[in-house]
């Protein structure tokens, strides 16, 4: 392992680096007080949590999950820490705990220990009588508050008015609000994840000549480029902060990619530095990043691909590799560790030490008191999409589950 000084960061959503926008209003909110009605999350955070230092969390978490039996399924996603991830019943990337929340119809309550949109998308693929529990309502999304409703409302009209709607699908990260997921499937698109991105854009340019691809520019452009052949000139970056996107109606006709502004503060730490750096560092090195690092940083890498991905092409490398890897901080951690005994050598990719912090808001204190409310029969943190939302959402998730 390298011997590096590093820094620790944690990002903040209210993170804005390369958008020239005003710093969400959240950023001066208390994180777990009061409400922020722009953020695709909630932020109030009732109940009574209990203390981080009770040496007994294990133990009453265990305990709770045991009372609760079949009645409770826990997802956890990959950037989950360890004190939560144990818990889990099962983890994944957002793709597969999708279709994971989607095949438990027999768990009454679905604690979701990853961030707001997960738990929405597990709502709105979850039946009626199932509830989706997200133990910190803090725990939202950078990304996907760079899209509002009504951003993405006007972005549609101008697009009318350049006389392309017709020609564009909407393509959705599955890192949106429920409502940006609505406005996709009322207008033929559909969602897709960091593992079926390539499978996506296929369908969508079957259905129309141009796509317009929200909220993660560098997800879309990384797919178009690298996987679709498409160039960087067929992309345009539309930026719902200047009149028109700050594009002329010549540059939307001429679009085949229309990338939404907007971005991972997380990922968007990687740079071409980076990459060159661990190089350097540690000859032979395997560059392995998740596709929604910037550009350069992924055409300079050597494989590309979605948490799932990651942790499968680490489980088949050969004893006495190195890898260098570009994600969330917490997977790289645990792979570090996991393949250590095997005799893999796995790094962080960046020298700056860096979590996702809203991830990090579900701890253990916060699934005990969870676990423990849901125990006793009291149902905290729901999260519940309301049904015309939910109909026009679903269309769209379930065209990306159907694919091939
Ligand atoms: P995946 O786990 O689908 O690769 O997504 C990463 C991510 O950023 C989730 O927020
Ligand atoms: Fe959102 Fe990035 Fe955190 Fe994923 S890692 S939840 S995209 S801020």
């Amino acid at each position: 392992m390298s011997r590096r000084t590093e820094r620790v960061c944690v990002v903040t959503t209210a993170q804005t680096q390369e958008l020239d926008v005003q710093p969400t209003p959240l950023a001066l909110l208390l994180l777990g007080r009061e409400a922020d009605p722009k953020s695709e999350r909630g932020v109030e955070c009732p109940g009574d949590l209990p203390s981080p230092s009770d040496p007994d969390l294990v133990e009453r978490a265990r305990a709770a999950k045991e009372r609760l039996g079949d009645k409770v399924f826990v997802l956890g996603h990959h950037y989950q820490r360890d004190e939560v991830i144990q818990f889990a019943d099962v983890t994944g990337d957002s793709f597969k705990l999708a279709r994971d929340a989607a095949a438990r119809p027999e768990a009454e309550y679905i604690v979701f220990c990853g961030v707001h949109f997960m738990a929405e998308s597990a709502d709105i693929l979850t039946s009626d009588d199932q509830k989706v529990v997200l133990p910190d309502l803090a725990a939202g999304c950078s990304m996907a508050d760079m899209a509002t409703a009504e951003q993405v409302a006007e972005c549609w009209d101008v697009l009318t008015e350049a006389g392309i709607a017709e020609q564009v699908v909407p393509v959705s990260y599955m890192n949106s609000s429920a409502d940006i997921k609505a406005f996709t499937g009322k207008h033929g698109g559909l969602i897709c994840t960091s593992s079926n991105a390539e499978r996506a854009l296929d369908w969508a340019f079957e259905q129309g000549e141009k796509v317009l691809f929200l909220p993660d520019q560098h997800l879309g452009r990384n797919t178009a480029v690298r996987d679709l052949g498409l160039s960087l000139e067929d992309c345009v970056l539309y930026n719902p902060h200047k009149p028109n996107g700050g594009l002329t109606v010549e540059q939307l006709r001429a679009a085949k990619m229309i990338l939404w502004r907007g971005h991972c503060s997380v990922h968007g730490r990687f740079s071409l530095e980076s990459v060159e750096d661990v190089r350097a560092r540690i000859p032979g090195v395997n560059v392995l990043v998740h596709p929604e690092c910037k550009h350069e940083v992924v055409a300079a890498a050597d494989y590309v691909g979605s948490t799932e991905y990651i942790i499968k092409a680490l489980e088949a490398a050969p004893a006495g590799s190195k890898w260098a890897i570009g994600t969330e901080l917490n997977l790289v951690r645990r792979l570090a560790n996991r393949f250590a005994p095997e005799g893999k050598e796995i790094v962080f990719l960046d020298k700056t030490v860096c979590f996702c912090s809203t991830m990090n808001r579900i701890d253990l204190p916060h699934l005990v008191w969870t676990l423990e409310s849901l125990a006793e029969g009291k149902l905290v943190n729901r999260i519940e999409v309301d049904k015309e939302t939910e109909a026009f959402a679903k269309l769209a998730l379930e065209r990306m589950l159907a694919l091939a």
